[in-house]
């Protein structure tokens, strides 16, 4: 079974929208296996984002993620990996679908509600930095 991780940013859990996002992922099937709140550093944050250093929203990315509360959670299903992505829409909120997580809720570059891994590697990299403690 393919797995993924997925991230509901701190705007996401400021605007209340915790329990719509996994709603969304369990409709399509996609089977919550772990789930916790964290409150980031900027170091798991910088790890998380490592392909994007020197990127000029690097910084302001850094600042956002670690602005709040994130809940990390780990999906399970047939093809997760892709199945999240369609979820979530576009990284760019203006090209996100209605229907869409980000296409019904995102109107900011950087403040997007939610990631999700975007190949099955980058997944066991990411959930080894969110979940150290799952192998
Ligand atoms: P995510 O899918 O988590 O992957 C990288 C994140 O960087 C993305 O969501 C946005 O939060 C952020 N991001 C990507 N492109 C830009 C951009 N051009 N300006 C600001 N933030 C961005």
């Amino acid at each position: 079974m393919e797995r993924t991780l997925v991230l509901i940013k701190p705007d996401g859990v400021r605007r209340n929208l915790i329990g719509d996002i996994i709603k969304r992922y369990e409709m399509k099937g996609l089977r919550v296996a772990s789930i916790k709140s964290v409150y980031p550093t900027a170091e798991m944050a910088k790890e998380h984002y490592k392909e994007h250093i020197g990127k000029d929203f690097f910084e302001k990315l850094i600042r956002f993620l670690t602005s709040g509360m994130v809940i990390a959670i780990i999906l399970e299903g047939q093809n997760a990996v892709k199945c999240a992505r369609i979820i979530n829409g576009s990284t760019k909120y203006q090209d996100a679908l209605p229907g869409s997580i980000r296409g019904d809720y995102a109107f900011d570059e950087t403040e997007n509600i939610v990631h999700a891994s975007d190949s099955t590697e980058s997944a066991e990299r990411e959930i080894k930095i969110w979940f150290p403690e799952i192998c």
